[in-house]
């Protein structure tokens, strides 16, 4: 079974055909960072016309190169920019009416840990999900498809959102993580102790301290972020980075002990950060865990995800007819 996955809910115009929601016939993305790059950070009126824009072109390049007979539609239905959305799921109910093909309303959240089973053919229900993007921070248990259980969040800022505050504070280009993976790699991960959240008892997260710590050191005059730096940018980054990454993989490892799970899925756009990566494989093999992490294309927006989530539901039999698909910009993680 071919499905046509499609993705708007950000900043990223994204279509991809998948196979049996494993083998990825294509798959198209793109990014609007050009659009927003001047306003440092996505300003969703021109996400949406944007979407407008390009999604005929960005579909017709994923079905031009799948060249495959499309069975099912998958689309974001949220979270997410509701504008942005929108474009996704009126693109997608059109496709559905005009091929008499059912269209199936997908989470964005859901459709990150996708990412991770679509690469890992070895990766079985149950593991433990970190889904870290810019508008989210969650761990939840994936006991089988369409069954999650939610046991954390963040409380205030998403990963994503720290990384992209604290780049903004720096001056460094949108999108912030990228800004930050690249630049900590020259810096000192030791230079600066930046305050970890840990919130204990809970397997919830806080990042809005640590983003504050951050700008709260930029502005000391001990920071001497001047001619002779004791401290550069660099170091700041790859300080910030390193307490958000002990507090990442540490928490999630906890979590993963305390619900007895031995597989862990990383997911969204933060998942792409390189020590994040490095951390997790260095625990797994310590804490003798199991980890999948999607190639670093798949861990940012992406249809693919989409598509193969769409196939998964599809399979429930809990997928909507085309006309119960709608957006739902606040949408949590749910059970099918
Ligand atoms: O999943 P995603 O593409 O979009 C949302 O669903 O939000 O995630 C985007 C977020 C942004 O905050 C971006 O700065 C962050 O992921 N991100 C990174 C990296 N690449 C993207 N954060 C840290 N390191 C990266 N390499
Ligand atoms: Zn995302």
């Amino acid at each position: 079974m071919n499905i046509l996955g499609i993705e708007t809910s950000c900043d990223e115009t994204a279509a991809a055909v998948v196979e049996n929601g494993r083998k990825i016939k294509s798959t198209v993305v793109a990014s609007q960072w050009s659009v927003h790059r001047s306003f440092r950070g996505v300003v969703p009126e021109l996400a949406s016309r944007s979407h407008v824009e390009r999604i005929n072109d960005i579909l017709d390049e994923a079905l031009r190169k799948a060249n495959k007979p499309i069975h099912a539609v998958a689309v974001t239905t949220g979270p997410g920019l509701v504008g942005a959305l929108l474009v996704g799921v009126v693109t997608a109910r059109a496709w559905g009416l005009a091929k008499k093909i059912p269209v199936i309303g997908i989470n964005h959240l859901e459709g990150h840990l996708f990412a991770g089973l679509v690469e890992h053919r070895r990766l079985k229900p149950p593991f433990l999900g970190l889904i870290a993007s810019g508008g989210h921070t969650e761990l939840l248990i994936f006991r089988g498809y369409g069954k999650y259980e939610r046991i954390g969040a963040t409380r205030d800022d998403a990963a994503g959102e720290a990384f992209d505050k604290v780049a903004n504070r720096l001056q460094l280009p949108f999108p912030g993580g990228p800004s930050i993976d690249r630049l900590a790699q020259k810096g000192n991960p030791q230079a600066i102790s930046f305050p970890r959240s840990w919130i204990p008892g809970t397997h919830d997260f806080s990042f809005s301290g640590i983003k504050t710590a951050v700008s709260n050191f930029i502005a000391s005059p001990t920071s001497k972020l001047s001619k002779n730096r004791p401290v550069s940018i660099a170091d700041i980054c790859a300080s910030f980075q390193e307490a958000m990454v002990d507090v990442l993989t540490q928490k999630t490892i906890r979590a993963a002990k305390a619900y007895g799970l031995r597989s862990i899925v990383v997911g969204g756009g933060v998942a792409a950060n390189r020590a994040l990566r490095l951390a997790f494989e260095k625990a797994a093999l310590q804490e003798k865990f199991r980890i999948f992490l999607p190639d670093r294309s798949f861990c940012t927006d992406n249809a693919v995800m989409i598509a193969s989530a769409g196939y998964y539901k599809w399979k429930t039999h809990a997928h909507h007819s085309k006309n119960k698909i709608e957006v739902n910009p606040t949408l949590h993680v749910q059970n099918w």
